[in-house]
């Protein structure tokens, strides 16, 4: 068994915010990191964002600000949700950090010097959100099958990888290295992908620059899927030399946890590219299912519905973990009810769980002064426990191995069920009245060190609840390794057990409908304002690229007496010059020197010839008594209006 572990999320894109889809896999990362960890082995937990590309550039221009303010806003979300839900990478990669950019730099001419790269035109329906070309027939009556916009076509001069000539290598890889895609349905997917021949890829982009530019020829962009891929390895700080630098050697090849949509990159490009380069392959590439919400494919409206923030707000971080690792097997698609969370988070963690420490604490006070009494010896039940305490640990770990996280739950609860029979068959009540001292200690000692395996258990899943029932029981924080776990009868007897707060108190009915109708409000509004023609959205909104100006100059347009011509800084090399029909109500020097509010992305028009790149905003009805709107406070030319 290998012992290192190096496991990575997809790195997100920064045009939208964090949904229950990315904390999905960022919690199975986390859950695998945690159980490598406490399997004692030198683990790398990867996570990040993706912020080039068009998509980016776009979105964030439409909200009036740079692309990499954008992400830095996003970021800073991703940040505090992976913080919330104890989300704990070893590393977080942004694709703009300088030590990322310089890795792409580096695996392309790692690749062309191969001779693997080379100068072509490409032709064929392009779609900015998907960021991907279409051809006729993927295309849907020439729209793009996901966003459903028809597609540009595109015809542009691109570099191509030689992606065809790896087409017998990949799939002489798949077949020698079962493991490395998953599950077998995925794997089967792309094998018949591949087996119809791989085309040449294209690999570079002239329509915009918000990327890291071609080496050698900087009209061209890299392809953001390269630049994103890349990413795997530049947060290793791969160097390109023999070992490719002290981190990758150590941590490289990676198991890539990714969701389904974004497989044949995965599965395809980026193992070829990695060929080209002389890299070795990712170990696994391991492709989930997809998560609806109450039946429905996840809309922005449904997306409020189960908003991770408010998720963790009303649930806690270890019930959306422990829900999103035990409803659905890993590979397939699944659907996210606040009903069955809360039928999950009531019967398995609040009944089960919660009951078992809460019961057995009180237990250990009322009949063992509050410490771990010293065992004599174990009978059938005591035997029947701990053959099913090993059998759970044994099994958790393979399920775990098969990334089977659902089936390692099961198994953990197995042994939180059967701990809970055990307490009710020996009656520890009964031999404390009848005062059986020696049998007592035994039942007593034998509950809690079943509840010390269950803590290191459930530890990677549920790792706030694993630290609180392992310090009620009397151990330290780090008593969360497996290795504590390899013999039954490590607790010391003589531990003292402190009785804490309820695990998980349960949710009862008046209490979860209050919270699913706070959830599905929150989707009703974002649908409302769908729906109602008159209503925008604050996506609508910020298309509107609102900013503070500072009037540079100002004189009449000739031969009008309505029309002045305005040059305004907006915070850009240049002052915009806008024309505006406001020359009844003032004289054009009144308004030199004073903050404005501007329009900044309109069509251009010509005003009696003029052009004018913008709008002043302004109130008031007839021409003489128009007032423009002013700021009076401390803001600067190009600041975007909110
Ligand atoms: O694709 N159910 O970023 P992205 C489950 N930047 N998982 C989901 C999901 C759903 N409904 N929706 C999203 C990108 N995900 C690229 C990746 S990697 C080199 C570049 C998860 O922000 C799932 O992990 O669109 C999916 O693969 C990922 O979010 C896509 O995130």
């Amino acid at each position: 068994m290998p012992d290192r572990f190096y496991v990575t999320t997809p790195i997100y894109y920064v045009n939208d915010v964090p949904h229950i889809g990315h904390a999905y896999t960022t919690i199975a990362a986390d859950v695998l990191a945690r159980h490598h960890r406490s399997l004692g082995r030198q683990v790398r937990f990867l996570t990040g964002t993706d912020e080039h590309g068009q998509k980016i550039d776009r979105a964030a221009r439409a909200q009036g600000l740079e692309p990499i303010q954008l992400a830095d806003r996003v970021v800073e979300r991703f940040l505090t949700l992976w913080d919330r839900l104890n989300l704990r990478p070893d590393d977080f990669i942004r694709t703009t950090e300088p030590r990322h950019e310089k890795v792409v730099d580096l695996l392309f001419r790692r690749v062309r010097e191969k001779g693997d790269i080379y100068l072509g035109e490409y032709e064929g329906l392009y779609c900015t959100g998907c960021e991907e070309y279409y051809t006729e027939s993927t295309a849907v009556e020439g729209c793009c099958p996901i966003h459903k916009v028809p597609l540009d076509r595109l015809k542009e001069k691109s570099y191509f990888f030689r992606m065809s000539k790896y087409t017998q290598p990949l799939l002489e890889h798949i077949r020698a290295h079962p493991e490395f895609v998953q599950p077998e349905i995925r794997r089967n997917e792309i094998v018949s992908f591949i087996r119809e021949g791989l085309r040449d890829l294209s690999v570079s982009r002239t329509s915009f620059r918000w990327g890291v530019p071609v080496p050698d020829d900087p009209d061209h962009v890299i392809y953001v899927w390269i630049d994103a891929l890349s990413n795997y390895i530049s947060a290793l700080g791969w160097d390109g030399s023999d070992g490719g630098g002290e981190l990758f050697s150590a941590h490289w090849p990676a198991v890539h946890l990714i969701g389904k949509d974004i497989l044949r990159f995965h599965a395809v490009y980026w193992p070829t590219l990695l060929m080209s380069a002389g890299l070795p392959l990712p170990k696994t590439v391991y492709a989930h299912g997809w998560w609806t919400v109450e039946g429905e494919k996840m809309s922005k409206s449904l997306r409020n519905v189960v908003e991770p923030y408010a998720l963790v707000d009303a649930y806690g971080a270890d019930a959306v973990r422990y829900f999103m690792m035990r409803e659905v097997p890993f590979g397939l698609d699944g659907d996210f009810s606040h009903s069955a969370l809360i039928g999950r988070l009531n019967a398995e963690l609040a009944n089960d769980l919660g009951n078992l420490l809460n019961r057995s604490v009180t237990m250990v006070e009322k009949y063992a002064d509050g410490r771990a009494p010293t065992p004599r010896s174990a009978q059938g039940v005591e035997e029947k426990l701990i053959e099913v305490a090993r059998k759970v640990t044994r099994e958790s770990a393979d399920h775990l191995e098969h990334y089977a996280f659902h089936k390692a739950l099961g198994s953990i609860w197995e042994l939180v069920r059967a701990t809970n029979r055990y307490i009710d068959e020996a009656a520890p009540w009964t031999l404390f009245k009848n005062k059986e001292n020696e049998r007592l200690d035994t039942v007593v000692y034998h509950i809690i060190e079943s509840l010390r395996f269950i803590g290191v258990l459930i530890y990677p899943f549920i790792p706030e609840t694993a630290e609180n029932l392992l310090g009620q029981i009397g151990l330290e924080k780090n008593h969360t390794s497996r290795k504590f776990i390899e013999s039954w009868g490590g607790l010391k007897p003589g531990t003292r057990v402190k009785k804490g707060a309820p695990l998980f108190p349960r949710i009862d009915k008046d209490r979860a409908e209050e919270i699913v109708t706070r959830f599905h409000d929150a989707g009703k509004e974002e649908k409302a304002k769908k729906e109602d023609p008159e209503m925008i959205t604050i996506e609508d909104f910020q298309k509107t690229d609102l900013r503070v100006g500072v009037v540079k100059s100002a004189e009449r347009v000739k031969k009008s007496d309505k029309l002045i011509k305005f040059q305004v800084d907006i915070g850009e090399s240049e002052p915009r010059q806008i024309v505006a029909g406001i020359g009844k109500a003032y004289e054009p020097e009144d308004l030199v020197g004073k903050q404005v509010m501007v329009v900044t992305n309109l069509n251009p028009v010509k005003l009696m010839g003029v052009e004018s790149r913008g709008m002043l905003l302004a109130a008031g009805e007839g021409d003489k008594d128009v007032v423009v709107a002013e700021f009076h406070g401390d803001v600067k030319p190009g600041e975007s209006v909110h």
